[in-house]
């Protein structure tokens, strides 16, 4: 069996100090501990050396560099999230272009493929993931690499009408011609990035997600990531998971609760949320005292001004609701800066009514699968679902809204709130059949199955 190297911006391999490990991290060591490999990426630390740090784990070796404070405001807070994240996210007024960003970036991925070339044998299978990577492989070639090549995007890829606003953006799209394999979170944007290659590259699009170019044939594939719903439902039954739940059931005071855990990032539509929970508020008058809504919102990327100017913006907003509500003995909304580990909200997910996962765009969002996951199968929760993220082409028995606008969400929130134990069920059962057939170690099957196929 062929080696496997795992290649991300982040490495999240098991080291001694690492607590629990989120769904794809498990999901990657358990695929490396049996093939064998090692997982790449950046330490998150800032330094001038490149020579890789090894460490073996548990079964499982990593290696890691440093990057150069330059390296890390030009590739990493610069190229990645404020161009590229923002720009695939159909965020056009908040996408910066700067010269400096993009030679950062190129720069950053010339040096992985620099150092990580050496380290890769003849057999292996060389896995790269995500937006911070994408021209890692075109490097790797340049190295001589002739591995087969995959990568994955867990992000959304943009409409061309809005790619084609990245100065670089035929440079981009041509350096994944390099991998062998592609995988999209969804068909949607499978499709869009069809769109791209037929109009701006002529491309042709053949049988079995066989792409040409000017001669090179790929294959781009729809490949939905799962989690580890089993390891998931183990936890939302487990002591700590116990724990939070009664925590959540004692502070709730008989009140319905509804549940919102997001990244703090523009792309996870909080504002909106908060408008639609609002506006649920103000046409609900009786509900008041009994409900309340949970928005757990650990901040991210706090370096980068659109991440500040979000979480300001939702500071404001989460105390004038509860300046406009509250009642002595009532907070309709609490809202917590902080993260929790994995069964600490599987017990939360459980103890919840309803589960709030609006995003203004979403790469896939395992948020509401795991949500699903957790739930108890006699008294299940009710999922209400953004359209625009990933997992609404698979969740389709969520109450789908439209997360622009606050009368969708406020509805849905009273119709899920008032749904009969019979359509909770009913709605729940085949969601949770789904994510347990195609849980994160299908995913990892799959696009390897692809990879290793010539
Ligand atoms: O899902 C996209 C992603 O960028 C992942 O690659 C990453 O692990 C996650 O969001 C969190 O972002 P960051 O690594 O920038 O904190």
């Amino acid at each position: 069996m062929s080696r496997l190297i795992v290649i991300s911006n982040r490495v999240q391999a098991p080291t001694e100090e690492s607590g629990s490990q989120g769904g794809l991290a498990v999901a990657l060591t358990a695929a490396l501990r049996s093939t064998g490999g090692v997982w790449f990426g950046w330490s998150g630390e800032v330094g001038e050396t490149t020579e890789p740090r090894f460490a073996t784990f548990d079964g499982v070796t990593s290696a890691t560099v440093d990057l150069p404070e330059q390296d890390v405001e030009e590739y990493y807070d610069g190229y990645a999230n404020r161009t590229l994240w923002p720009l695939f996210h159909y965020r056009l007024g908040l996408t910066e272009f700067e010269r400096d960003f993009e030679g950062g970036y190129e720069r950053v991925n010339r040096v992985f493929g620099d150092v990580i070339a050496p380290h890769i044998e003849a057999e292996d299978l060389v896995w790269v993931h995500d937006y911070h990577m994408i021209p890692l492989g075109w490097f790797l070639r340049q190295r001589g690499l002739t591995n087969r090549l995959g990568f994955f995007l867990h992000i959304p890829w943009p409409p061309t009408r809005l790619l084609t606003a990245l100065p670089q953006h035929r440079r981009l799209v041509e350096a994944l011609f390099a991998y062998d394999v592609i995988g999209f979170q969804t068909q949607e944007w499978l499709e869009t990035f069809h769109d791209y290659v037929v109009r701006e590259m002529g491309g042709a699009i053949g049988e079995d997600g066989e792409i040409t170019v000017g001669g090179r044939t790929i294959r781009a594939i729809a490949c939905p990531i799962g989690i580890d719903a089993k390891e998931f439902m183990a936890n939302a039954f487990g002591p700590e998971a116990s724990s939070a739940f009664d925590r959540m059931v004692t502070s709730s005071m008989g009140r319905s609760l509804i549940i919102g855990v997001d990244r703090l990032d523009y792309s996870k539509g909080l504002e909106e949320r908060f408008n639609g929970y609002q506006r649920y508020l103000e046409t609900h008058e009786d509900a008041h005292s009994n409900v309340y809504l949970l928005q757990i919102a650990p901040p991210s990327r706090a370096s980068v001004q659109s991440y500040r100017d979000i979480r300001e913006k939702l500071d404001a907003m989460s105390g004038r609701i509860n300046g406009a509500f509250a009642d002595i003995d009532w907070v309709p909304l609490r809202y917590v800066n902080q993260g929790y580990p994995r069964p600490v909200l599987a017990g939360i997910y459980r103890a919840a009514r309803v589960g709030l996962v609006t995003p203004l765009r979403d790469g896939m969002n395992l948020v509401a699968k795991e949500f699903i996951a957790a739930q108890d199968p006699e008294d299940p929760g009710v999922l209400i679902l953004s359209r625009f993220a990933g997992s609404a082409e698979q969740l389709q028995e969520a109450l789908i809204v439209n997360p622009y606008s606050p009368d969708d969400i406020a509805d849905a929130i009273a119709r899920a709130l008032a749904m009969t134990l019979d359509e909770r069920k009913s709605r729940w059962r085949p969601m949770f059949d789904g994510i347990v057939k195609h849980d994160v170690s299908w995913w990892t099957d799959k696009f390897c199955t692809a990879l290793a196929a010539d």
